[in-house]
């Protein structure tokens, strides 16, 4: 159970306290931020609503700690990563019992994300010590003009204080994508959860913890993002952000300084398919695709091109597969689980209720019970919805007829996001020609986007996002390069 065993010292009083110098603390501000539970809508949880002063106090720690880390040897630094991957994985139960009750993720869904979790912060480790190790060697003669007389050594230093910001449809996955990085070159960091799935962070932070990371190197706020959310973000303290979310990475991007970001800020990724793609596969992938985690993922198909010819084939079969679902609390393993928060529900069902309005073609009964919303495929719908556009975060997923690849590669490409898009053909030349034409970060063929495997590069183009993620980036990201150069004396050509 949540907060009981080893993670007994994480809470008091039924409030998660928050991590500063290494120990669990409880905010002066004597206030808590209650987590509802989006299938019962009552609080499940309480986190401390932490004080500017507090947030202070974690960035000065982090700064001083980072100073030593940073002299600590990289495998050092990798074994203590090692060693709390392992302590996550063996305490994958209580963490994924969060995850269901905060954030209503279906029971297995919720361990895979532990997992898939602790992997990453293996691999990490591991990726780390390859590339931090190496540097570059180079001579002053490659220039024109110049003698063999400058040699220069170039390695990766760290940034400083890395804040990470992870949504709360991957607390803790998101999270460590950036906590691990951060720490295997030599950065500190900085935790701000979100609301819902602070307290999934906050057993996983306490796993590094328990492996013993130098006190100080870690810190993790919690509190009302409207409180102190640009106070951390503008703090002079931070060296780089590394944010996952919404719009709210747009508004954070135009406050911060002059420092790294990585922003990925959602998708409307856009799903083409030709007339020659093999339909049976085609149709269950689009609907894993659209609906795993009741779509709220960023890289949820978010739209269906299809092509007229073999639409109506093609939604027939979806329909077939939506009927398999299952609808359910994420303790039962459902397929679809209760939406994040009531005023996500309530802007999923604006959405339907604009296309219903235009006459979008419903194929199933519009049904909704609280923050519970049955799976919707939308058919014949057109540009003036405003479906076609907006991204629900939810189990809605528009079907757009289209009469040419032009044309779906234009709806692609008009969107405001630009995160990932996929096409379902037999004929590779056409799809790489199609992946070309794409504007997005990347484009999968005859398979539903998707952020993992997590070494692989992870970025969005336009709204959706700022540089690029995947373990190899997040670690150079969080670096910067430093440059030695010895200067010899000129060589002389003359021999004897
Ligand atoms: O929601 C955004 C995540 O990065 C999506 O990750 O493709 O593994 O579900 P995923």
């Amino acid at each position: 159970m949540a907060g009981t065993g080893v993670f007994a010292e994480i809470i008091d009083e039924e409030v998660f306290k928050y991590y500063s110098e290494g120990e669990w603390m409880k905010s002066s501000s004597g206030k808590s931020v209650a987590i509802i539970n989006p299938t019962t809508r009552k609080t499940q949880y309480k986190v401390q609503a932490c004080t500017k002063e507090e947030v202070n106090k974690v960035m000065g720690n982090a700064k001083g700690a980072q100073k030593e880390w940073a002299k600590t040897p990289l495998w050092k630094r990798a074994e203590l990563l090692h060693k709390a991957a392992a302590i996550l994985k063996e305490h994958k139960d209580p963490i994924a019992e969060c995850l269901v009750k905060e954030i209503a993720k279906p029971a297995k869904d919720a361990i895979s994300e532990v997992v898939r979790s602790g992997d990453l912060v293996s691999y990490c480790a591991e990726e780390g010590v390859r590339i931090l190790g190496e540097g570059k060697f180079l001579t002053a003669d490659s220039f024109p003009g110049h003698e063999r007389n400058k040699y220069c050594l170039v390695s990766k230093i760290p940034l400083g204080v890395v804040l990470a910001i992870p949504p709360f449809n991957y607390p803790v996955n998101l999270a460590v994508s950036k906590i691990a990085p951060a720490l295997i070159a030599g950065n500190s960091l900085v935790l701000k959860p979100p609301t819902q799935g602070a307290v999934a962070c906050l057993h996983m932070v306490h796993c590094f913890h328990l492996a013993g990371f130098p006190k100080g190197l870690i810190g993790c706020i919690t509190g009302k993002g409207s409180e102190i959310g640009d106070f951390l973000t503008m703090h002079p303290g931070v060296k780089c952000i590394s944010f996952t979310g919404g719009d709210t990475g747009i508004a954070i991007s135009k406050k911060a300084g002059m420092i790294p970001l990585q922003m990925e800020l959602g998708g409307k990724d856009a799903c083409i398919v030709l007339e020659d793609a093999d339909l049976d596969q085609v149709a269950p992938n689009i609907v894993k695709g659209g609906f795993s985690y009741s779509g709220q993922r960023c890289t949820a198909v978010k739209v269906v091109l299809v092509m007229d010819c073999i639409a109506d084939a093609l939604v027939e079969k979806m329909k077939a597969s939506i009927a398999k679902l299952t609808v359910g609390p994420p303790e039962d393993d459902c397929d679809i689980t209760p939406v994040v928060t009531e005023s996500s529900a309530n802007y999923i069902e604006e959405l339907v209720v604009d296309a219903r309005k235009k006459g979008a073609t419903f194929c199933q009964e519009y049904r909704r019970e609280s923050n519970l919303i049955w799976p919707l495929l939308l058919d014949n719908v057109r540009p003036d919805m405003r479906i076609a556009w907006e991204e629900p975060f939810g189990p809605v997923l528009p079907v757009i007829r289209i009469n040419s690849v032009e044309e779906g590669i234009h709806h692609c490409n008009a969107s405001n996001f630009g995160l990932q898009g996929c096409v379902f053909t037999k004929d590779i030349d056409k799809a790489i020609l199609i992946s070309d034409a794409m504007e997005t970060g990347t484009v999968q063929i005859n398979s539903a986007p998707a952020r993992g495997p997590d070494h692989f590069p992870f970025q969005g183009l336009r709204d959706s996002g700022i540089g690029s993620q995947g373990i190899t980036n997040s670690i150079n990201m969080m670096t910067k390069v430093k440059s030695t150069v010895i200067n010899l004396p000129t060589p002389s050509y003359t021999m004897g």
